[in-house]
């Protein structure tokens, strides 16, 4: 996994939502409740921007068709039979840090 640095200048107690491109993926970073999470920003029911959703008590809502996905989980709501992906997030002293597999990492998670 590589961590990639990225720099957060919103106010993290207020819930905001940016999208950002890191190690290739486009991803929505989202800070609710004094945290932050790292999520695919590609809705997997027909492809919404995510980031152009809103957050709901853990759970970003798509701006098409209002299907949500657990900030932490990724899963799809009940019914939806779906998910996102979902990233971990360190904060570290000299800033914020979300952790991306390769597709070889993947692979290698895949023979374990
Ligand atoms: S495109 Fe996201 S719910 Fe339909």
């Amino acid at each position: 996994m590589k961590w990639h640095k990225i720099k957060v200048t919103q106010d993290i107690t207020k819930p905001f939502i940016t999208k950002e491109k890191i190690g290739g993926k486009s991803l929505c970073i989202v800070g609710f409740e004094n945290k932050l999470y790292a999520v695919s920003a590609k809705c997997p029911h027909a492809g919404a921007d995510l980031s152009e959703g809103l957050c709901v008590r853990k759970l970003i809502v798509c701006p098409y068709h209002r299907y949500t996905y657990d900030l932490e989980t990724g899963k799809g709501g009940e019914g939806q039979h779906d998910f996102i992906e979902t990233y971990p997030v360190e904060i570290r002293d000299d800033g914020v840090y979300i952790g991306v597999n390769s597709v070889w990492d993947k692979l290698k998670l895949g023979f374990k």
